[in-house]
């Protein structure tokens, strides 16, 4: 779907596919020369992670390993509470093994706080996070990041991957939501 199909939804456009692809190639190239030699294990989080994975990892030069985790954050349904309950757990045991948490948003950072944590209790050789995005203003938990797309104001954004109820995350841009279809 592309934002021309939207009409009025959108107040903007944040970045084009075109951008997205560029510098999910940047982060790639990054990710290649820090684990030079070891072996990758990347972890999407189900489901707005897909997108940001299926990307990420067609941009690596090199194999990879993929696993997925789905979790889900108690709140008030917009904003997570870091009560998290695993609803997915990995395949893949990962001791020893170099993990990068792979997810498209980081805003208040109360999930990835808590996932860091709990998958550093596994024992792995290494825990690093991959985000697309990251709202700074909304942060209410510390999380160390390695690699981020881009830093946002703390506004609703769709499409790649973020939804809306579920809604457009097949947009191929990511955009700020107008606040008529919300409010
Ligand atoms: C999003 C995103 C992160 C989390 C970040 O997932 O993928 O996992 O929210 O929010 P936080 O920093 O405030 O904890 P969401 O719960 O929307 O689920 P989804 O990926 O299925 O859309």
């Amino acid at each position: 779907m592309d934002a021309a199909d939207l009409e009025s939804d959108l107040v903007e456009i944040l970045f084009t596919e075109e951008q997205i692809q560029t510098r999910l190639d940047e982060l790639a190239r990054e990710i290649e020369a820090d684990y030079e030699g070891l072996d990758i294990l990347v972890v999407g989080i189900l489901r707005g992670a897909v997108m940001v994975m299926a990307d990420l990892s067609r941009a690596l030069s090199r194999h990879v390993e993929m696993d997925w985790m789905a979790i889900s954050s108690y709140g008030s349904g917009t904003k997570s509470s870091g009560v998290v309950r695993i609803l997915k757990d990995l395949d893949t045991d990962i001791s020893g093994r170099h993990v990068i948490i792979v997810d498209e948003i980081i805003d208040t950072g109360l999930t990835l706080s808590w996932l860091t944590s709990n998958l550093a209790s596994r024992t792995p050789a290494s825990v690093e996070i991959c985000t697309l995005l990251r709202k700074p203003d909304a942060q209410q938990m510390p999380v160390e990041v390695k690699y981020v797309g881009w830093d946002i104001p703390d506004e609703f954004v769709v499409g790649y991957g973020l939804d809306y109820k579920e809604r457009y995350r097949n947009l191929r841009d990511i955009g700020t939501l107008a606040p008529h279809v919300y409010s």
